[in-house]
């Protein structure tokens, strides 16, 4: 049987524990915004020489809508950069499909600025985001999609030739959107974008963590690389050697 010291010392460390739990449930929640993403790391003191550090993922963040050109070309062509080289080690994507769409009448009807073509796409590329959780998974498609935009495939039910291509199982993608999944998700998006603080004035609208780069969205690796507080900093964080020839240059 335990002594009463004993007893009262395992008390005393129990009360300790939930006290130092709950203190810290407190710090984390009290003035900190809403969402988890938008937390803040605290400053480590830089001046010592540091070995390898690792920080907080840097949110890239595209509002988006499925059929606006811009868009289409950004996640074609820039976005595609992120997973083309080790910035995905750094960085925390997330699309949301959602744009200048609004919400009308009694049922929320979901009313697109490209037309009900853009509303189907939109809730098709909301259901890959769901079924493949994975990024560099649902980007592929998503990027693969686009791309048909672009290409001016715009049948109805193109996206499942991405699928095969892909070899992604499109099931459920499909019964996400016939189940009424699609329109739950949707309308998360919408209350998302309807709460961007500034507004989106436009799209594609790009978040750096909580910044938005305005026009400036295409040039986004330079400011994910400055906001990352890790290091080393990605190979595709380092400057380019300048007298390379300009083969590859972007459109
Ligand atoms: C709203 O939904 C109901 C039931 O599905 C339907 O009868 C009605 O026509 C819809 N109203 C509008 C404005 O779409
Ligand atoms: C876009 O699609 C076209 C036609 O299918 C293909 O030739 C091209 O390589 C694709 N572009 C990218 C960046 O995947
Ligand atoms: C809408 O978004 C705001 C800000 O992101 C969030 O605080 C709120 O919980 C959301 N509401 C719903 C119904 O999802
Ligand atoms: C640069 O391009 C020129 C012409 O396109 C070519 O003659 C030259 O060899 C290239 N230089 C290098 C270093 O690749």
């Amino acid at each position: 049987m335990a002594s009463p010291k004993l007893f009262s010392l395992l008390i005393l460390t129990s009360l300790l524990i939930v006290c130092v739990s709950c203190s810290s449930f407190e710090d984390q929640g009290s003035k900190v915004p809403p969402s988890p993403k938008s937390r803040k790391l605290i400053e480590a003191p830089s001046a010592m020489p540091t070995p390898p550090t690792k920080a907080k993922k840097v949110d890239l963040t595209l509002y988006y809508e499925t059929l606006c050109p811009f868009c289409a070309q950004f996640i074609v062509n820039g976005l595609s950069k992120v997973f083309n080289t080790d910035l995905i080690n750094i960085v925390n994507l997330r699309l949301v499909p959602y744009g200048n769409a609004h919400i009308q009448g009694p049922n929320s009807t979901i009313v697109c600025q490209h037309g009900p073509d853009e509303c189907y796409l939109n809730s098709i590329e909301a259901c890959a985001i769901n079924s493949y959780p994975d990024a560099t998974q649902h980007f592929k498609f998503i990027h693969c999609i686009e791309n048909q935009t672009i290409q001016g495939k715009q049948s109805k039910d193109e996206w499942k030739s991405c699928s095969q291509q892909l070899g992604m199982d499109p099931k459920p993608v499909q019964d996400c959107y016939d189940s009424g999944l699609e329109k739950k998700l949707i309308l998360q998006y919408a209350n998302e974008t309807a709460h961007l603080d500034p507004v989106h004035n436009y799209v594609p609208w790009v978040l750096v963590n909580t910044r938005p780069l305005y026009e400036s969205y295409q040039n986004f690796v330079p400011i994910v690389c400055a906001a990352y507080e890790g290091s080393p900093k990605p190979e595709a964080c380092k400057p380019l050697p300048p007298n390379i020839n300009s083969t590859a240059k972007t459109s």
